[in-house]
């Protein structure tokens, strides 16, 4: 696994080691190795309409990588200061998503499965579905880095 490219913004992307041979391609995915988490949901997207945008939310904690097994599609990643867009096209690249970070994933190819490894399992309480909201989560969540000095 290596990992590729940091901004600012620290878009992270993990390219993962495929297996391949003369009959074809192969990836795991290990927890704690591959993965920066414990991967207690998997989920995935497919026949996705044209033009249809979804997310449209941030997480308070949980963590997710995305890869687009099949197909293609976008991520726009917002922090709520900085917007990042980033292509997913290749079934052994994985982005990473954080907590607190603001996506939306649009764009389909017509055969695109994206999978989503997620470190939770599904917890409407953990959603924040309003971006206004998002900025207000954002505010706090920095005045109590800027308190104690330590990222939560
Ligand atoms: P939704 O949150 O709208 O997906 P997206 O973030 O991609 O727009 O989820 C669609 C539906 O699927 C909604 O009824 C909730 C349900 N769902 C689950 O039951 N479990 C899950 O793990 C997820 C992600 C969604």
């Amino acid at each position: 696994m290596k990992i590729e490219g940091s901004t600012f913004m620290q878009v992270i992307k993990y390219v993962f080691q495929p297996h391949g041979d003369e009959r074809g391609q192969l990836v795991a995915l290990e927890e704690h190795k591959d993965i920066p988490f414990k991967i207690k949901r998997v989920y995935y997207m497919y026949d996705t309409a044209e033009g249809v945008i979804r997310g449209y939310h941030a997480h308070k904690s949980l963590e997710q990588i995305l890869v687009c097994i099949h197909g293609s599609c976008k991520i726009r990643l917002d922090n709520g200061e900085e917007k990042k867009i980033v292509p997913l096209e290749k079934p052994y690249e994985g982005l990473y998503v954080a907590n607190n970070m603001w996506r939306e994933m649009y764009d389909f190819s017509p055969d695109a499965v994206l999978m989503v490894l997620a470190s939770e399992i599904f917890d409407e309480i953990d959603y924040i579905r309003d971006y206004d909201e998002f900025l207000e989560f954002l505010k706090v969540a920095n005045y109590s880095t800027d308190v104690d000095g330590v990222k939560k």
